[in-house]
């Protein structure tokens, strides 16, 4: 069974603007590939825990040195990576926060990007040990990002480094600005314009694989 798995982290929920997109999103998808199982991660109920000293000290630790604490405290990233693993494409909607992600979604990032876990450090640089999929990421930001008063954004090119570190290199994004006074009906028009023509290219089905880690490294 193919998997879509449904990542948003707005703090707002019924007044959302990303989360609304982003479920336009899952809902195209799940009629265009009806097998499809859905699986929804909210990254604010409940927040994500910052990585403590006990994770990263667990996380650093090489696999076979690792004590039932280590495991215990990477769980919750194991469980989260899992998730990642097993599905298909996945669907991100986040709204943007002082120019970046909101800390909900960069907690889930670094809870899944992790060292001889998800990516492997090579003389040629981060590797990615997840296989690629679609990530359908969608951002809303209250302000532009054009004109005299663009702002920059360090949200788009961040995610999709992110993604691309641990080997999710097919990432497209949608960006909703302006999003408090945007018109709802235009802004559908052009997200539904914008995801009939990236389902027209979305073959999910395959089963994803993990390239291999070094064998000393396992988790
Ligand atoms: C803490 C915070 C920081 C924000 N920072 C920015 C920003 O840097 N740039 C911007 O365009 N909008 C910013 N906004 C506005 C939000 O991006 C905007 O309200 C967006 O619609 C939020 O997404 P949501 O509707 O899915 O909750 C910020 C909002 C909050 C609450």
């Amino acid at each position: 069974m193919s998997t879509l798995l449904h990542i948003s982290a707005s703090s707002r929920t019924a007044n959302s603007r990303s989360r609304r997109l982003g479920q336009r999103a899952s809902e195209r998808i799940c009629a265009a590939h009806p097998a499809l199982k859905l699986c929804r991660r909210d990254l604010t109920q409940p927040f994500l825990p910052h990585p403590d000293e006990a994770f990263v000290e667990a996380s650093l630790r090489p696999a076979l040195n690792r004590t039932a604490d280590d495991r215990a405290a990477l769980a919750l990233s194991e469980s989260l990576i899992a998730e990642l693993e097993v599905s298909d494409l996945l669907v991100i909607d986040f709204p943007m926060y002082n120019f970046a992600v909101p800390s909900s979604l960069k907690a889930w990032l670094d809870l899944v990007l992790r060292p001889n876990r998800t990516f492997r450090v090579t003389a040629k640089g981060k590797i990615g040990a997840l296989a690629d999929r679609p990530a359908i990421c969608i951002m809303a930001a209250g302000g532009r990002f054009d004109g005299p008063q663009a702002q920059p954004d360090f949200a788009t090119p961040y995610l999709r480094h992110a993604l691309q570190t641990i080997g999710i290199g097919s990432s497209q994004f949608f960006i909703f600005d302006r999003a408090g006074r945007a018109q709802h009906q235009e802004t559908d028009r052009d997200f539904d314009r914008w995801i009939g023509g990236l389902l027209r290219t979305i073959r999910p089905g395959h089963a994803p694989l993990r390239q291999s880690l070094p064998s000393s490294e396992p988790h």
